[in-house]
């Protein structure tokens, strides 16, 4: 969602934040803006758009201040303009505020401060929560000896707020402190060398210090230049645990490929490597997880499995269930972490949860974990950030090791998050009924998957082709079966979140109930049809969208033989074992709509309206 970025130093604060807000500007990027400290006095430059046109409206000002913060936003309350643009001033101009989440309760709070006199000049929560700050400050000057007034007047004020929010704020009056606070909205503190970072996302930090301190809910940080405090809304006094990031800047950097997502699609070889390293057993026939802080005997007493995400995550579940009941025979539920948060499932007494995110920040996701542990029941997480709430927060899980995601459509992660699934059910599977040869088979395909996908990732110039022929369709079908019926809904998302062209992803023999409405000429449909039992059945498909004018991209595995002339174009992947089969086909479908976005000149990385994670409801 929104990105955060706070500089405490000694060095120039608006070059610090600028870079920090580029590096954050896939999280939220409909504008922007920064506040710093100088002379006493706070001086704020916002724009409409990018941290581009931001640092072109920085560089007219002169702005030499050490303490400061910045923003990118992604409209909650409001529309996008520069005055609910953050950071918010309140009405006396004392006090500057950034914030990512929503204030639940603000037109309760607005009403009472325009009883008092305060003013607004936008439509945000943002700046009622700011004036709430002013408010408490004004009110009660006079802290106990050893107490900053500004801290207290922050607390104060967030002791009445109902939400969720990652805040930082400026106080005039002590021109060389930051407040920071956070309650389910991500805020990391990187430590430096007489400096401090703030930041909504590691990414912001990096180029500066890997040494960092997470932020728990309901916990304020005092910095200052020389040190810093964390203390609760209770004003206890917390002692923080400095951890390190594994990973360095040139991780999140684009390494001569046109976009992130580019990148992201052909490191895949790479990450699906980091993903599986080290979590095989001696004798390969087995997966090994050393975080799942459960033992075989527990895990043998689990009937079921829920698994809960959202987005692209959701779909990796739905492969997940796929395999789990297929080779481990265990019942597999899948829900929207929105859904089953508010719906009140019956669940099973020896029901596993799993939860699925690559940012482990979406709120949805970690309201469901939530929800979970609230009804007693263990938490697994399968995370790709270390150190976020939803990892910090679950029993156990198994981190994805793909590195930092930026591209706005999920790509690597998704494979690994597929693969994980693939060694859920095939570690599941060995405890139970699965036998010693078909678990040697099984991790062999599995270590096989970074080749396959070479392989895979070698049909780019003929996709490129094929996205070209086909970039000025409006509406598309993708069609699976089985495993593959999820990778079609991926495929649908991929399309329709990055090119803008409406999409929709079916089990192929669904297709007869309703969206063969929609075929014609105008609608091409991507069908999977690998080799295997039901490919007859999926050619009978195909026949029938023929019969009807729809041109036919048929996704088949080698060794398939298609009727010819059948389907307009044709791209063959490996033909695989069925547990990594989903990883391969995932590769073309992936390729084909960042090829068509770059056809018809989307912005790839960025897409409109969307963020990376989504940190409100
Ligand atoms: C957003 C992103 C999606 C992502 C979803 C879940 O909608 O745009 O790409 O799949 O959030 O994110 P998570 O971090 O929980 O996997």
């Amino acid at each position: 969602m929104c990105g955060i970025v706070g500089y405490v130093g000694t060095r120039k604060a608006a070059t610090i934040i600028l870079e920090g807000l580029k590096r954050l500007e896939y999280r939220g990027y409909d504008s922007a803006g920064l506040a710093i400290i100088e002379g006493g006095k706070i001086k704020v430059v916002k724009t409409v758009g990018r941290v581009e046109q931001l640092a072109k409206e920085v560089a007219k000002v002169h702005l030499t201040g050490t303490v400061g913060l910045g923003h990118t936003r992604w409209a909650t309350h409001g529309g996008v303009t520069v005055a609910n643009a953050h950071p918010h001033l309140s009405s006396d101009g004392k006090f500057a505020l950034i914030h990512n989440g929503v204030i639940e309760n603000y037109s309760q709070i607005k009403a009472f401060l325009l009883t008092k006199g305060y003013t607004f000049t936008s439509e945000t929560d943002t700046e009622v929560l700011c004036n709430l700050i002013a408010y408490h400050y004004a009110k009660e000057r006079k802290p106990a000896a050893g107490e900053s007034a500004f801290l207290e007047s922050v607390r104060k004020a967030l002791r009445h707020v109902e939400g969720t929010y990652g805040i930082a704020a400026l106080c005039a009056d002590f021109p060389d402190q930051m407040v920071a606070a956070r309650k389910a909205s991500p805020l990391i503190l990187g430590v430096g060398e007489n400096e401090y970072l703030l930041a909504s996302d590691a990414s912001a930090l990096v180029s500066s210090t890997r040494n960092v301190v997470y932020l728990k809910d309901g916990e304020l940080v005092l910095i200052t230049p020389k040190e810093f405090s964390i203390s609760t809304l209770d004003q206890a006094d917390v002692s923080p645990v400095v951890d390190r990031i594994d990973w360095k800047v040139e991780d999140a950097n684009m390494d001569g490929f046109s976009h992130f997502m580019e990148k992201e699609i052909f490191e895949q070889p790479l990450a699906l490597e980091n993903a599986m390293r080290g979590r095989f057993s001696e004798d390969s026939s087995t997966a090994l997880f050393g975080g799942l802080n459960l033992t075989p005997a527990e895990l043998r007493q689990v009937d079921r499995f829920m698994f809960c995400a959202c987005g692209t995550a959701w779909h990796a579940c739905l492969v997940a269930e796929h395999l789990i009941e297929r080779f481990a025979r265990i019942p597999v539920e899948v829900d929207y972490s929105s859904e089953f948060r508010y719906r009140n499932a019956p669940l099973d007494p020896q029901t596993l949860f799993f939860v699925v995110s690559q940012s482990g920040e979406t709120i949805d996701t970690l309201a469901a974990l939530r929800e979970a542990k609230r009804k007693g029941y263990r938490v697994m997480a399968i995370n790709n950030v270390v150190g976020s709430s939803i990892a910090r927060e679950a029993d156990g899980g198994i981190f994805q090791h793909v590195g930092p995601e930026i591209g706005v459509a999920s790509t690597k992660a998704f494979t690994s998050q597929l693969l994980i699934g693939a060694m859920v059910a095939l570690y599941v599977a060995r405890l139970r009924d699965m036998s010693f040869n078909d678990g040697v088979d099984y991790v062999k395909a599995l270590k096989g998957v970074p080749d396959l996908v070479r392989q895979a990732l070698k049909q780019a110039a003929h996709i490129k082709g094929i996205a070209q022929r086909y970039a000025h369709y409006q509406d598309f079908l993708f069609l699976g079966r089985l495993s593959l019926f999820p990778i079609a809904l991926e495929g649908a998302l991929k399309l329709k979140e990055i090119s803008y062209i409406h999409s929709e992803g079916y089990p192929a023999a669904e297709m007869k109930h309703g969206p063969i409405a929609l075929i014609s000429e105008k609608c091409p449909s991507v069908f999977f049809a690998p080799k295997g039992e039901i490919f007859n059945k999926v050619v009978s498909s195909m026949q029938e969208i023929k019969a009807r004018k729809g041109p036919v991209i048929a996704i088949t595995t080698e060794g398939a033989e298609l009727p010819p002339g059948l389907a307009d174009e044709v791209i063959t992947i490996p033909d695989c074992h069925e547990a990594v089969l989903p990883i391969v086909a995932t590769i073309p479908i992936q390729l084909l709509s960042y090829y068509i976005a770059v056809e018809r000149g989307c912005d790839v990385d960025k897409p409109r309206n969307l963020a990376k994670s989504v940190t409100v409801e």
